[in-house]
């Protein structure tokens, strides 16, 4: 078992680079699918949604797209801040497109609520969310449950494939959980 110990906590590897390719390619295929008639703009948020964004657009099949970021941040450690900052904002125009965020995670939805609410005030014409991870039981807003699910998980803190720890650990090419 491949472990990782980050400032005092230990993690172990929970799904495997394999795993997340499988992963992957499930939801950029129903991407696909759904998307085969639009040109939709995949809306990455940024800093942890970078590595499954990059992988994903790639896994797409018969899509014209385009692709544009956003950096919010509400999180400090390991718990939510509960207040969205849009450290970058958005830098295309939204009014009357299909959107698709990309998230690394959906946890409270915080982040997903207010970034919906900032893009139909923009004049998006449909809103999607594409997730590689998704804490069920932790979502406190309806309209964040995500589209697209990579897989779901129960609440515990992971770290890899683009999920950090204080800024640390993105780099990590498998997604590794805290441990007690
Ligand atoms: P939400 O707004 O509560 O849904 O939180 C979403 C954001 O919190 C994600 O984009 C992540 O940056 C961060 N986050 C939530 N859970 C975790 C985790 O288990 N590991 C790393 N980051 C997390």
């Amino acid at each position: 078992m491949k472990t990782i110990d980050e400032q005092g906590y230990h993690f172990e590897e929970w799904l495997t680079p394999q795993e997340i390719a499988q992963d992957v390619a499930q939801v950029a295929d129903r991407i696909s699918k759904d998307y085969q008639e639009k040109e939709p703009l995949f809306v990455v948020v940024l800093n942890g949604a970078f590595v499954f964004a990059a992988d994903l657009i790639r896994a797409l099949k018969d899509i014209r797209c385009e692709v544009t970021f956003i950096r919010v941040s509400s999180y400090w450690g390991m718990s939510s801040t509960g207040k969205l900052e849009f450290i970058v904002p958005l830098q295309q125009v939204v009014d009357n497109r299909d959107v698709v965020i990309v998230e690394d995670i959906v946890d409270t939805g915080l982040t997903i609520h207010q970034l919906k609410a900032h893009l139909r005030g923009l004049g998006a014409a449909s809103i999607r969310v594409a997730t590689m991870l998704f804490k069920p039981r932790k979502l406190e807003y309806d309209d964040a449950k995500p589209d697209y699910i990579g897989r779901e998980i129960t609440d515990e803190f992971v770290i890899g494939y683009g999920l950090d720890f204080d800024g640390f650990e993105r780099n990590l090419d498998a997604i590794y959980k805290v441990k007690e």
